[in-house]
């Protein structure tokens, strides 16, 4: 589920990571390496730049899987992406804006602001990508 975020806390700073529905694009290490290091036990170093910095990175995660909590921002600016669909060549559909997810008895299910939906059919945690589309050479 996209509720389960691990946390990384600086007193300024709160990074949210759920590992679950990150298809591990790499925006985080490409963008700020000192902090998001794969390699490095917690991965997420929070001390190694500024907030600012931190923020301008996770706003890139396409998945949502990177979020944060800020004791200077609004903690709803994830809702407030202009709204933006991005077809993958044979990947997932990146969504950002203010999302709802609505199951089939109307109740929502999920608000979030970036989400990665599976377009290949064959993720084990629909409606998310979890990259099985690499597994299964999804052509679209
Ligand atoms: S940018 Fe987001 S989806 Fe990509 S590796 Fe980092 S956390 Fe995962
Ligand atoms: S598109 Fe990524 S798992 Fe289906």
């Amino acid at each position: 589920m996209a509720s389960e975020y691990l946390k990384y806390k600086s007193e300024e700073l709160t990074v949210k990571y759920n590992p679950k529905i990150c298809i591990h694009a790499a925006e985080c290490v490409k963008g700020l390496p000192k902090v998001f290091n794969p390699k490095k036990k917690p991965w997420v170093e929070v001390g190694n730049a500024s907030a600012d910095e931190i923020i301008e990175v996770i706003k890139k995660c396409p998945t949502g899987a990177l979020k944060y909590e800020s004791i200077n921002k609004n903690k709803n600016e994830e809702l407030n992406y202009v709204p933006d669909i991005k077809v993958t060549k044979n990947g997932p559909l990146f969504i950002k804006g203010n999302i709802s997810l609505i199951n089939s008895d109307g109740e929502e299910v999920l608000n979030e602001g970036r989400i990665a939906l599976c377009r290949c059919g064959a993720s084990e945690n629909k409606p998310f990508c979890d990259n099985s589309h690499y597994k299964v050479k999804f052509n679209g």
